[in-house]
């Protein structure tokens, strides 16, 4: 099974939710429940609340993550982020490409690319996101357009950097909509995921590169999921706000 030599990841994606006193309040909840685990705890959360998160979680197993960053090291880019300075902060990872970008902030394969590319120059770990639309699974193209997102994120994105990639499938009909994808419907997609990554690296790296399910990942739904052979972890949105809920998950990892 390579699934046990793959890295597990739980990773909480907070959006737009929690100030910077409501942030150190709930990691100090996180911080307990996910005591060791057997899996990585990650939580990505909102530019203002990375400084007073990474203190909070200094001396434990919990990571830090930012939810985007900009491609250039700097310049005239009023209101975004740059790799280099969330590297400087000791962030360790940033959520790339996530839907909620490519559907509302114009976000497109393009810039998801440039932006992987300069996480991954900068020392940061991207999660990058993928996932279809109800319409085009409707349409029987899911493959076509996971296959397409795969190539053009990860353009020029070497066998070495890919492994120190996760990726987020992330079924855009399920997200927020308590509408997970079925544990089957999953699996499918992350095998396809890591044939699509094995096709263009090489047999070796596609195991080893974790692919998270993202999308009403919950407590209640998480270890049928995570049991898949291909499902190596969770990027977990409403569920991550909720610490018991959020440790439901990491338990279940653990388990795995
Ligand atoms: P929900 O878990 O709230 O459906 O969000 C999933 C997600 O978008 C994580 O990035």
């Amino acid at each position: 099974m390579n699934k046990a030599k793959r890295k597990a990841v739980i990773a909480g994606n907070w959006k737009m939710n929690k100030t910077p006193s409501e942030a150190k309040a709930l990691l100090q909840e996180i911080i307990p429940v996910a005591e060791g685990a057997g899996c990585e705890v990650i939580a990505c959360v909102p530019y203002v609340d990375l400084a007073v998160a990474l203190e909070t979680v200094e001396g434990t197993n919990v990571k830090i993550g930012a939810e985007n960053c900009h491609w250039a090291e700097s310049g005239a880019f009023t209101g975004e982020i740059s790799t280099g300075m969330l590297k400087e902060m000791g962030v360790e990872y940033v959520v790339i490409g996530h839907s909620e970008r490519r559907q509302y902030f114009g976000e497109t394969d393009e810039t998801v690319n440039k932006r992987t590319k300069a996480a991954l120059a900068a020392g940061l770990k991207p999660i990058v996101c993928v996932g279809e639309l109800l319409w085009e699974r409707e349409c029987d193209i899911t493959e076509e357009v996971i296959a397409r997102q795969i190539k053009l994120d990860l353009y020029d994105v070497s066998a070495e950097d890919a492994k120190k990639t996760i990726i987020a499938y992330e079924p855009v009909w399920a997200i927020g909509t308590g509408k997970t994808a079925t544990a089957d419907q999953a699996e499918e997609v992350c095998a396809f995921i890591r044939a699509e990554l094995a096709k263009k690296y090489d047999e070796e790296t596609a195991q080893a590169i974790t692919i998270q399910y993202g999308g009403s990942m919950n407590d209640a739904n998480a270890a049928e999921l995570l049991s898949k052979e291909n499902v190596d972890g969770g990027l977990i949105g409403g569920a991550s706000l909720v610490a018991a809920k959020f440790g439901a998950i990491i338990d279940a990892a653990t388990k795995g």
